[in-house]
């Protein structure tokens, strides 16, 4: 018998695959279960297979295991809960239990950027490799998920050899993902595309059942799934190169905000006239503060840092320069504020001491908690280190902010934040604040003037109620 992948007849048809559990479908753990693992393994189990999440943290599989999400996704607590009770996943600390229970090995945990440089940390990916060959006990598939620089995979397959019998035909295999946070389990059980790194037919058989019920799904949906099966290297770059082309796509309309700035444009109009060529595209042009979270900064840093190591490092050099603009956006709302509250910068910066702000926004987007790298939480640090007084407010991430930012007020709702401001930042484009009332908010501040870090708001609107505007290379609204 042959599974050829639905929808892709020019895929080569592919070996029986049996999973050594001797269950009908394979078997599917995830190791790590922070947001990529976590989300992964509680859409599987809706998608039908039986599942086992593992980490190492113990507080976090207690909460996965009593129903309680440890992170802000639309939809997943639910998901979460329905498929616990209907016994499909389950969540795990004990090593030896995931490499009894699983077929197939997925490894989702993080790769963070190094403590002394600007390469990636694979110590997890390492660790969590290492333990669970050590108590492989039959043939199964390793599939390596997390974000990692290109060779991981090779590098990988050489610790399992290393780790386990080669008797038992143990492999690896690469299948890096693109979920977005805020679209996660619409990510996971419609991706847009799946990629799979394979070195053998048996690899590539058991990652189809591994991913049937995706496809299936899709087939109920009279939808197709593309699918690129190629190499190691491949697979692995892809991520990379995606995230690098996101991260360029959103430097380069900042570059045209600060052309913007300086030549009288309005970089929100000439970004949806570009956009309107399909070439170009309109997502991904939303000029403001920059790019931030666990992803996008540090997956071009490490890109950089490989390529470099592998003698291509002056093909990314520009991808110092997209970093370089994302960090001069966070900067510039700096030196708005100087501006708006008429104090001098000296060589250190401006010196705001005196002035009370409102930052509103702290997580990297919104729809999320997640305030990895967040320009809204990076800008209301600098504002306090400038000397203002920074009350900051967030629909979702406060919790996450007070942990990364102690030093700074946390209030619980928008109008406390803004009461008695004299300079209100919307930094994260909630749709709390894309919709506030102008109006309503000038009654509670000290002064009327506005930051908007995401070009979000209706100016117009804001200067008509009698607040003085400032947006992201954009002119001020004349009324
Ligand atoms: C990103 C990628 O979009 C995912 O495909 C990828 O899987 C993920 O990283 C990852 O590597 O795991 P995510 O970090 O959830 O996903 O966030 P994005 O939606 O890409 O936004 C990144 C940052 O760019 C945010 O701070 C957002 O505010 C900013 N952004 C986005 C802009 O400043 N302008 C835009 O037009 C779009």
């Amino acid at each position: 018998m042959t599974i050829p992948y639905p929808n892709h007849p020019a895929v080569p048809a592919f070996a029986e695959v049996e999973p050594s559990s001797g269950a009908a479908r394979p078997r599917l753990a995830f190791l790590g279960t922070g947001y990529l693992g976590a989300t992964y393994a509680i859409c599987f189990a809706e998608l039908g297979y039986e599942v086992l999440g593992f980490d190492v943290d113990e507080a976090k599989i207690a909460k996965l295991a009593a129903g309680q999400v440890p992170f802000h996704e639309a939809g997943l607590d639910e998901l979460l809960r329905t498929n616990l009770a209907a016994g499909r996943l389950r969540f795990t600390t004990s090593y030896t239990e995931v490499a009894d229970f699983a077929d197939v090995h997925f490894i989702c945990v993080g790769t963070p950027q190094r403590g002394d440089g600007m390469g990636a940390d694979l110590s997890y990916v390492e660790t969590s490799v290492t333990n669970l060959a050590r108590h492989l006990t039959r043939r199964v598939l390793i599939v390596g998920k997390s974000t990692v620089p290109v060779g991981t995979a090779e590098w990988i397959e050489q610790l399992v050899a290393k780790h386990t019998d080669p008797e038992l035909g143990i492999e690896v295999a690469w299948s890096p993902e693109f979920l977005q946070e805020g679209f996660a389990v619409e990510d996971v059980l419609r991706p847009n595309r799946i990629v799979v790194g394979v070195k053998s037919e048996w690899a590539n058989g058991m990652l189809y059942a591994a991913h049937k019920g995706v496809f299936d799904l899709a087939a109920t949906e009279d939808r197709e799934v593309p699918l690129v099966v190629t190499d190691f290297a491949t697979a692995e770059l892809v991520k990379v190169a995606a995230n690098a082309f996101l991260a360029t796509k959103i430097s380069f309309i900042n570059a045209m905000a600060e052309v913007c700035e300086v030549a009288g444009g309005d970089v929100t109009q000439l970004a949806r006239a570009i956009g309107y060529d399909p070439r170009i595209g309109n997502r991904f042009l939303q000029a403001g503060v920059g790019f931030g979270g666990g992803c996008l900064p540090k997956d071009i840093r490490a890109f950089q840092a490989r390529a470099q190591e592998l003698g291509a490092g002056e093909a990314l050099r520009f991808l110092h320069e997209v970093d370089l603009i994302n960090q001069r956006r966070r900067s510039k709302v700096l030196q708005l504020a100087a501006e708006l509250l008429d104090r001098r910068s000296g060589p250190a910066g401006p010196d705001l001491s005196g002035t009370r702000i409102a930052v509103l926004g702290a997580a990297f987007k919104p729809n999320s908690d997640d305030v990895r790298d967040a320009p809204s939480l990076a800008v209301a640090a600098a504002l306090a280190k400038a000397g203002a007084d920074v009350h900051v407010y967030d629909p979702q991430g406060m919790e996450n902010a007070r942990v990364a930012q102690p030093a700074l007020h946390y209030e619980s709702s928008m109008a406390e934040a803004v009461t008695g401001a004299e300079l209100v930042c919307v930094l994260t484009e909630w749709a709390d604040f894309r919709n506030a009332d102008p109006q309503a908010l000038g009654e509670l501040v000290a002064a009327k003037r506005v930051i908007d870090g995401r070009n979000c708001l209706d100016a117009l609107l804001w200067a008509r109620a009698g607040w003085e505007y400032r947006g992201m290379g954009r002119p001020a609204p004349a009324v």
